[in-house]
């Protein structure tokens, strides 16, 4: 029957566990190919609802991938029942981004600072006025120190988490230029909050794969290349 547990959407397998450090990407395939290409001895944990998550080694410490799903909604749930009922104390969400502003360039690595966002989740956590969801301090360092040693450039600063990927307002790209963010997705916000009031770590790490105001488009080397530089940032940030 797995390992006993509130949870309501996930059921640890017989014999395996979570690791502290959790890296999740929205699609659980992604997940299963992080595990077989970057982990050692890949153990799956989960598969309830196909939310593949896999334990492994990275440089000799045990590290977990595992998906999100799509959404603020999904994300929130998923790092809920990790931080409270798993014991993990930090997730970092790996994920592709569309470029905002003008400095960001598809295939860039953006680390986000903060995430404003478009959703009511934060502000339905009842703090008087509205939060600010923000990076752990300590990852978000790591993470750029470990990017400057491999001379991946990153820009570092605000991302939009949004509720739409098809915009009902034809304005809102302009207004998030404007409010000087770097990338638009759907996810960091719903972390953030959730590490806040759990009093846990996260951090969000995007490879641009679209800009909305520069057509540009990548090759599918070009993908491959950006998510591996991505990757080795990630995991060696959950390593440390
Ligand atoms: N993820 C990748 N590109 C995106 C975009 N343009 N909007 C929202 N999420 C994204």
């Amino acid at each position: 029957m797995g390992t006993p547990s509130p949870s309501a959407c996930m059921e640890i397998k017989d014999g395996t566990h979570v690791a502290k450090v959790v890296l999740m990407p929205g699609d659980p395939l992604r997940a299963k190919y992080v595990a077989e290409n970057y982990l050692e001895n890949p153990v799956l944990f989960n598969d309830v609802r196909g939310m593949l998550g896999y334990t492994g080694l990275y440089e000799g410490e045990e590290v977990s991938v595992m998906g999100s799903g799509m959404g603020i909604p999904s994300m929130g749930l998923y790092a809920k029942e990790l931080f409270s009922f798993f014991d993990v104390e930090a997730i970092i969400r790996i994920g592709s981004a569309g470029g905002v502003g003008d400095d960001v360039n598809v295939r860039d690595v953006v680390v986000a600072m903060s995430a404003s966002t478009n959703s009511a989740y934060p502000s339905r956590f009842g703090l008087p006025g509205s939060i600010a969801p923000t990076a752990d301090w300590g990852l978000l360092r790591d993470a750029v120190n470990i990017a400057d040693e491999m001379n991946v450039r990153t820009s570092v600063g605000s991302v939009y988490s949004s509720d739409f990927f098809y915009y009902p307002d034809p304005d809102v790209a302009q207004k998030e230029k404007d409010a000087g963010l770097l990338a638009v997705e759907m996810e960091t916000a719903g972390l953030y909050t959730m590490a806040m009031y759990t009093h846990k770590k996260a951090l969000g790490l995007f490879t641009i794969s679209d800009h909305l105001f520069k057509p540009e488009h990548l090759t599918a080397e070009e993908i491959r290349t950006s998510f591996h530089e991505m990757m080795e940032i990630a995991l060696k940030t959950a390593a440390k």
